[in-house]
């Protein structure tokens, strides 16, 4: 039987965290936690929260600590994420963040984190090609040749261009991910949990490093 995971997956915009996730998620059995993706529901179902957030979101900035570190605490509470586990995608997102997560799940602690590699011109070409489906998320990559309106294979949604993959606001959550990101690969160095994984390649040969790089924190025989 496949053990359970309560995994952080942290990597550029752009560096596949999203994708990944979905894959590993299935693999573990355990609820794929995206913060983003809460945001984007939000938004979309015109909340108090998703109407705060969506300015934010689309300039490429970040919704505050506070807000984040609530949701999260409230998101990990819950049965699924209690039990078995869960991977944590686009959370922390800040050094206070990881602090107040390491509050949160004191009592069973995050068992690896992974930083998933990939370069800033290869993201950024990942995202200017990135198209997801408004409905169940899924992501795509635009080839050009199309069909037009693009319908989701997996719900029939609209698939279009997210609102803050604008050159602008790309740019400023790469800039962002540098000041305030990239430190948390030193906090977690510091606490012996961070493994770096190569984001560049097939997402096949991608998905298969990471769960070599789980399954080797985990100590699972054979890996
Ligand atoms: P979020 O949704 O987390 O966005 P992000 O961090 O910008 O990450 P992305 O979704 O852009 O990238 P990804 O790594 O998931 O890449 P993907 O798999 O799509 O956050 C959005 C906003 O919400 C933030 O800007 C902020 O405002 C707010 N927010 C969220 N969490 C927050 C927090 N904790 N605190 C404060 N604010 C928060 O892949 C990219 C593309 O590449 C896709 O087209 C994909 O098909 C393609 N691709 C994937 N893998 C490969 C591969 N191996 N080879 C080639 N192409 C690939």
């Amino acid at each position: 039987m496949i053990p359970g995971a309560r995994l952080i997956i942290l990597g550029r915009q752009g560096a596949g965290k999203g994708t990944q996730c979905v894959r590993l998620s299935r693999h573990y059995v355990v609820p794929h936690i995206s913060t983003g993706d809460m945001l984007r529901a939000a938004v979309r179902e015109r909340t108090e929260l998703g109407l705060m957030a969506k300015e934010v979101m689309d300039s490429g900035a970040l919704v505050g600590d506070d807000i984040m570190i609530g949701i999260v605490d409230e998101r990990l509470r819950r049965p699924d994420a209690d039990g078995r586990g869960y991977i944590l995608d686009g959370f922390p997102r800040t050094v206070a963040q990881a602090e107040a997560l390491d509050k949160i799940t004191v009592e069973r602690p995050i068992q690896v984190v992974i930083d998933l590699d990939v370069p800033r011109d290869i993201v950024l070409a990942r995202i200017s090609a990135r198209r997801v489906c408004r409905d169940c998320g899924t992501n795509y990559t635009a080839t050009g040749n199309e069909r037009q309106p693009w319908i989701c294979e997996v719900c029939g949604g609209d698939v279009m261009q997210r609102d803050d993959d604008t050159p602008d606001a790309v740019n400023r959550r790469l800039d962002l991910y540098e000041t305030q990101t990239a430190p948390l690969i030193e906090f977690y160095e510091g606490q012996g949990r961070m493994v770096v994984v190569d984001g560049v390649g097939h997402p096949d040969d991608v998905f298969r490093r990471l769960t070599a790089a789980v399954d080797a924190a985990q100590g699972v025989a054979g890996t």
